[in-house]
């Protein structure tokens, strides 16, 4: 019989376009993960990172969650839940608020914070994310932890996202409808950045590119904190598509060879390499070269990559993101990928896959793991900054405590 949750328990699900998937994990007293559970399936009902068929995903989620419960051997009540979509919009805003006693307290903290995020949303956006960058106080910049600090002024830099009210009262409907309850929604790309990124390279400046099937996510970080979000709605099913259009081959078909034999760059491929594929409606099987493969695959990820570093441009930091661009996501299992990428940022690049060590590690140590795995490192930070100082007045788990009673006066 299953047993129930014991606390230190977390599970994340990450609802993505392609699959949905359910990762249970205990941690130990020094926050070490292991991954207890996994339950993976096809996701059928959404589309471009947003949910377009409510049953289907109910059918998907209970999928997921049923197989990662029964290997976990417990009960899923509860999990960290991931949000995406073009629907994603961020804003740097600025606050500030005077120090009341001389002295920086958890009081005036929240304060200038509360300040920061008093901003016009859009009558359909909620706040999903307030997260913190950095503090000055009289003047001073760059300071990361305020409290205790002498002075009479203080200004805070936040990074306010926000998303479509009916896109997460959707993911909620969901998620109520299998029985469960979201601990936070959690935007995806902060999700992934968790798992694949180190503090030296948040430090130095880093672009995450989490490359899926429907939507790219992008987070760029600099000096330790996060800086930009962006999502662009083109992916790996958009090549999927691309392939099968040109060599009128079904769309599985087409999805098997990109994997197999597909490259983002066309100069890394033997010229006299040959492949057999299918074609539609039962016709005989077909030669292809892998070459002519990689000539329907490159223009696309080569706009796709023009678009990530339009969005860099836009961010203001393509020139302080010293540690380069880290590609996660399934489509960065593509080879010839990192590569093409840094034909065209002219920066270092990477691939990156979840940081886990422990149980189960191979069968996680690839990037379509990458968002379920951090939304509960996310989960964990978030859970162990309760009860420190610094989470009283990091306003994020206010806002998205905000955002889930919202969500329940509606759906309760
Ligand atoms: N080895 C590979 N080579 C090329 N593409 C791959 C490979 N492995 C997976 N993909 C592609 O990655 C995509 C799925 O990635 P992922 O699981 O990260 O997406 P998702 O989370 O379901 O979608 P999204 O995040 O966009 O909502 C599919 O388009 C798939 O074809
Ligand atoms: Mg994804």
């Amino acid at each position: 019989m299953a047993k129930k949750l014991p606390d230190p328990v977390l599970v994340g699900l990450d609802i993505g376009t392609t699959k949905v998937l359910a990762v249970v994990a205990e941690f130990n007293a020094r926050g070490q993960m292991k991954i207890i559970g996994l339950g993976h399936h096809r996701s059928k009902g959404m589309k471009k990172g947003v949910i377009s068929d409510i049953e289907s995903t109910v059918q998907s989620i209970q999928r997921a969650v049923e197989e990662a419960s029964l290997m976990a051997n417990c009960d899923i009540s509860s999990a960290y839940v991931g949000i995406a979509g073009a629907h994603i919009h961020s804003i740097n805003s600025l606050g500030v608020a005077p120090i009341k006693n001389g002295e920086v307290d958890e009081l005036d903290v929240r304060h200038v914070l509360e300040a920061a995020r008093a901003m016009a949303v859009p009558s359909d956006h909620s706040i999903l994310h307030v997260l913190p960058q950095d503090f000055t106080i009289d003047g001073q910049k760059g300071i990361h932890d305020p409290i205790g600090m002498s002075g009479i002024r203080m200004e805070a830099g936040v990074h306010v996202i926000t998303g479509s009210t009916s896109a997460a009262q959707n993911i909620m409907k969901c998620i109520r409808r299998c029985g469960l309850e979201a601990n936070a929604l959690v935007l995806e790309q902060i999700a992934s950045s968790e798992s694949v990124l180190s503090h030296d390279e948040r430090d130095l400046g880093v672009c995450m590119v989490d490359i899926g099937g429907g939507t790219t996510d992008i987070a760029v970080y600099h000096d330790g904190f996060i800086k930009h979000t962006a999502v662009i709605p083109i992916a790996g099913d958009h090549v999927t598509n691309d392939i099968a259009i040109a060599f009128n081959t079904p769309k599985t078909v087409a999805e098997e060879i990109k994997k197999r034999f597909g490259n983002a760059l066309i100069q890394l491929v033997d010229k006299h390499h040959e492949i057999e594929i299918d074609s539609i409606g039962g016709r005989p099987t077909r030669k292809l070269k892998r070459w002519a493969l990689a000539e329907v695959i490159e223009p696309r990820i080569d706009e796709l990559m023009m678009m990530i570093q339009a969005e860099l441009d836009r961010s203001g930091f393509h020139n302080l993101i010293g540690s380069g661009v880290v590609l996660t996501g399934g489509t960065s299992g593509l080879d010839g990928i990192v590569e093409l990428a840094e034909e065209v940022f002219h920066l270092p690049v990477r691939r990156g896959l979840p940081n886990y060590q422990g149980n189960l590690e191979q069968a996680v140590r690839n990037p379509i793991f990458s968002t379920g795995i951090g939304l509960l490192e996310y989960g964990l930070a978030r859970q162990n900054r309760k009860g420190r100082s610094l989470e009283e007045y990091s306003t994020e788990e206010k806002m998205s405590k905000s955002i889930m009673g919202r969500l329940k006066g509606i759906f309760a």
